[in-house]
């Protein structure tokens, strides 16, 4: 393991020797071709674009970048419909007895089967796109969802949660904090927490949760394909708790095998728990407090999910930890793209990883990381643009008005 310190506020660890750990079974192709199935039944569904910036990546000197833009997901602008709808229709396949596989999303539709399932309450705390996907997918079931969000939490995501049909509040606590309150009001109401985040005890809807996520990864697999390439030789992730890039990376394990592509876990340097999990690198998870301080709303997570964390030390190859200008670079890279490569709207926590891949390749004092991160004229570099302008304000004041700089100050 190294740790490296850059003069640009980002720091990061890498993992020199070869990586190996336990493939997650309920990451494997042959589950995540089912999940795909059931996601193909939703009213709706369509595979998210997949941008190649082609002249972003011959300006910045590497073979191509990719871009999977999830702001297209379901129309809800981020990508966390995958988990919810698939979490949820598990949840009720349970309570019903019937087996996912044989059951499409107008199922739970039908008036014999909305009658059974139309008391259902469905509890989550969230940033924003969580809870927005939760409420959601309840409300086209006909089930009731309560939302909680953290303090500080945006008033236009609240109402966004509201807009899909939850009751939904702004507490005074963290999000990690939030989490547990979701959880015990499912208790004491006899709902169902459905929370995007695992902890002991608690595993079996965040690792649907996270299996819902699979579906994106499998779509970016077929899409670089039509373009001629079987396999990125790098992937950057941004994770809060990790569900989504534990998920990904726990999936891309089980196709690749000993060929993984370098994997790169990026977060905000105020929520970097996994970072900070790496670094302590005794083989556990380990979470940070406070406020968790960041324009990166959805990664303002401080504790890891205790099952992904695991995919995440055993494959990934770096964890960045990125002050908040990297996510505004990022966000102001994608909307103003060169010649005609297409133009993406990517909130803070969808820009951050194409954000960090621009500076990395750019700046003279990120030079030694690039290296060791084996960036290069071959790379082929995949991210996930996670979200579209889901606090539109907060996005205008930073791509228009330079709220936050896309420099290190
Ligand atoms: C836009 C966006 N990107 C990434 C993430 C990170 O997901 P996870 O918390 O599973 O690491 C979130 C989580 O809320 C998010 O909203």
């Amino acid at each position: 393991m190294e740790k490296i310190i850059t003069p640009t506020g980002i720091k990061a660890i890498i993992i020199s020797n070869k990586k190996s750990g336990e493939l997650p079974d309920f990451l494997s192709e042959k589950e995540v071709d089912k999940v795909r199935k059931f996601h193909s039944s939703i009213k709706g569904y369509k595979a998210t674009p997949l941008i190649s910036l082609e002249n972003l990546a011959k300006g910045l000197g590497v073979s191509k970048i990719f871009v999977k833009d999830e702001s297209y997901r379901f129309g809800l602008n981020a990508f966390k419909g995958v988990g919810a709808t698939y979490a949820i229709a598990r949840v009720i396949c349970e309570k019903l007895g019937v087996h996912i596989d044989d059951v499409s999303f107008d199922y739970f539709k039908s008036p014999e089967v909305s009658e059974k399932i139309k008391d259902m309450v469905f509890v989550t705390a969230t940033d924003g796109n969580h809870g927005r996907a939760v409420a959601w997918a309840a409300t086209q079931l006909g089930c009731k969802s309560i939302v909680y969000m953290p303090k500080g939490s945006s008033l236009i995501r609240l109402q966004h949660i509201k807009d899909a049909g939850a009751e939904a509040y702004i507490t005074d606590v963290n999000y990690d904090d939030a989490v547990r309150l979701a959880n015990k009001k499912a208790e004491e109401i006899g709902g169902y927490c459905v929370q995007d985040t695992a902890w002991e005890g608690y595993e079996k809807i965040p690792n649907w949760i996270c299996q819902g996520y699979t579906t994106i990864a499998a779509e970016a697999l077929d899409q670089t394909k039509l373009d001629g390439v079987a396999k990125p030789t790098h992937i950057f992730l941004q994770a809060g708790v990790g569900s989504f890039a534990g998920g990904i990376l726990g999936y891309f394990a089980n196709v690749f095998r000993d060929e993984l592509p370098i994997t790169i876990i990026v977060e905000p340097e105020n929520a970097a728990c996994i970072y900070n999990s790496a670094l302590i690198n005794d083989g556990q998870p380990h979470a940070v407090t406070g406020d968790l301080n960041t324009i990166m709303a959805g990664l303002a997570c401080g504790e890891p999910n205790t099952v992904t964390w695991k995919f995440l030390r055993d494959f990934a190859f770096a964890y960045i930890s990125c002050p908040d200008y990297v996510a505004a670079r990022g966000m102001r890279v994608l909307a103003n793209p060169i010649g005609n490569d297409k133009k993406i709207v990517s909130g803070e926590s969808g820009a951050v990883g194409l954000g960090l891949v621009t500076l990395l390749l750019e700046r003279e004092e990120l030079k030694e990381l690039k290296d060791k991160l084996r960036l290069d004229e071959n790379s082929v570099i995949l991210c996930f643009s996670t979200e579209g302008d889901t606090d539109p304000e907060q996005y205008r004041k930073i791509v228009y008005d330079g709220k936050n700089p896309s420099y290190f100050e």
